[in-house]
């Protein structure tokens, strides 16, 4: 199975991190296709904790090789503060690769995605602040500077000139702050210039190398299907396609080329920044699920808002992504229960609705039909095949991969790579 994608079926934090390191070993290249360093995908291997924000999780897997693809918006100072931190703790970075037609992040970009959100006040979209939107913007909007840029110091600042020309006049005429000057983001972008040079590469070329070699190429998403923004619950989303079609478009590969979409998915919900969350708990069972879950940001530190499973998200995602299967993660969290609700379809304006409503405002006002299964009360993080799970732990997942829309291939009962319950 050469063409692998791990994605997020929530609303980000599934564990997208561990399942991509779950597959660690058979993996040749990994690749990460959207988003930038707005991500925080956690690993934890013998016992030691990594996280990754830009770089790929598989730049951890001995011999494989990282690759971050055209669709991903690249933050220099970001992409070599973590290749140094790793670097720092003995892992090798040499493989990696960036593409020559990623779009760079500058400190512009930064300064407009948290100047926008202080003057978005309560309609805020709760953004990392890393500049994500503004760069996937300026591409849109053809003003963006590209990787390939930083190859051509007169290239570049014309093209910085000409993205800064509109930046600040809305900087100073709008937002009342000072104007950003062309020669201060070249020499933040030249210091990074001839460190980043001997890692450009064409990755398509390279993926699709890999890919007619036989090779085994994983796509990594970052956020997840809720947070993408035409699948997502618009506004308030990212601004790049994690969904399955975004690995086409985002790393130069045709869709005949993937073999499995995993879509990792909690066993219960959580979502960081302001947005409609029908299961949202907003008490103490929310809090336990944050305090035992360890829910708060990996990348911003924000604590995360919690709630019950929703398989109405569940078969969404299986549907967006065509998901040929599911991970299932932390089921070792819900031991603490006596009952577990799971959202089974939604209540919206007096009408039962078991499909992800067509508007934004119907599901503003969705309220969750849940459906209860008995707790197991019990500590399964030693468990590792189905039968050592409780009885009422296997009802819970069977019952889940039952309205979720697609097969269950591994449950996770704690963050080490070996505290998986492989199903499939
Ligand atoms: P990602 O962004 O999707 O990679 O997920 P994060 O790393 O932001 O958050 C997931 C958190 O859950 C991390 O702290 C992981 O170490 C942890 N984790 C992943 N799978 C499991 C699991 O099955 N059980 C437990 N207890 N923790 C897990
Ligand atoms: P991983 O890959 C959870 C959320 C932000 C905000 C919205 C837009 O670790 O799952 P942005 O900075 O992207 O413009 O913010 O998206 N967000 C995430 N939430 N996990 C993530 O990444 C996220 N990346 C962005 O909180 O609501
Ligand atoms: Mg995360």
């Amino acid at each position: 199975m050469p063409a692998i994608v791990v994605l997020g079926a929530q609303w980000g934090d599934e564990g997208k991190g561990k399942a991509t390191d779950l597959l660690g070993s058979s993996i040749d290249y990994c690749v990460r296709y959207q988003g930038g360093n707005n991500a925080g995908h956690t690993i934890v291997i013998n016992g030691e904790k990594f996280a990754t924000h830009l770089l790929p999780s598989g730049i951890l897997t001995p011999g494989c090789t990282p690759v971050i693809a055209n669709g991903v918006v690249v933050d220099p100072a970001a992409l070599f503060r973590e290749v140094d931190g790793l670097q720092e703790r003995g892992v090798d970075t040499s493989r990696l690769v960036v593409s020559a037609n990623a779009h760079l992040i500058t400190s512009y970009h930064t300064t407009v995605d948290k100047v926008t959100e202080r003057f978005l006040g309560k309609n805020q979209i709760g953004t990392t602040g890393r500049g994500i939107g503004p760069t996937y913007a300026d591409k849109i909007n053809r003003i963006g500077v590209r990787v390939a840029d930083i190859l051509d110091e007169k290239i570049l600042r014309q093209k910085v000139e000409a993205a800064l020309d509109q930046k600040n006049h809305l900087l100073v005429k709008v937002y009342n702050r000072r104007a950003i000057e062309v020669d201060a983001v070249l020499e933040e972008l030249g210091e990074y210039a001839d460190r980043l040079k001997p890692m450009i590469a064409d990755t398509s070329l390279v993926i699709n190398r890999a890919l007619d070699d036989d090779r085994t190429v994983l796509f990594e998403g970052a956020q997840a299907t809720m947070l993408d923004v035409d699948h997502g619950t618009y506004p308030f989303v990212t601004s790049s396609n994690p969904t399955a079609g975004g690995v086409c478009a985002g790393a130069g590969i045709g869709p005949t080329r993937i073999n499995r979409i995993i879509g990792v998915i909690k066993a219960y919900t959580t979502r960081v920044g302001s947005g409609p969350f029908p299961t949202e708990l907003l008490d103490e069972d929310g809090e336990r699920l944050r305090e035992i879950g360890g829910e708060y940001g990996v990348t911003t530190g924000r604590n995360r808002r919690c709630g019950w499973y929703d398989a109405v998200i569940a078969r969404y995602a299986a549907r967006v992504n065509g998901l040929t299967e599911f991970c299932l993660t932390k089921l070792d969290i819900l031991g603490a229960w006596d009952r577990i609700p799971v959202c089974v379809g939604y209540e919206i304006d007096g009408e039962r609705v078991d499909e992800m409503p067509m508007t934004q405002s119907e599901f503003h006002h969705a309220k969750p039909i849940y459906e209860f299964f008995e707790g197991w009360n019990e500590d399964i993080s030693g468990c590792r095949s189905f039968g050592d799970l409780p009885k009422n732990a296997q009802t819970y997942v069977r019952a889940l991969e039952e309205m979720s829309g697609a097969p269950f291939w591994a449950v996770g009962v704690g963050p080490g790579r070996e505290q998986t319950v492989i199903l499939r």
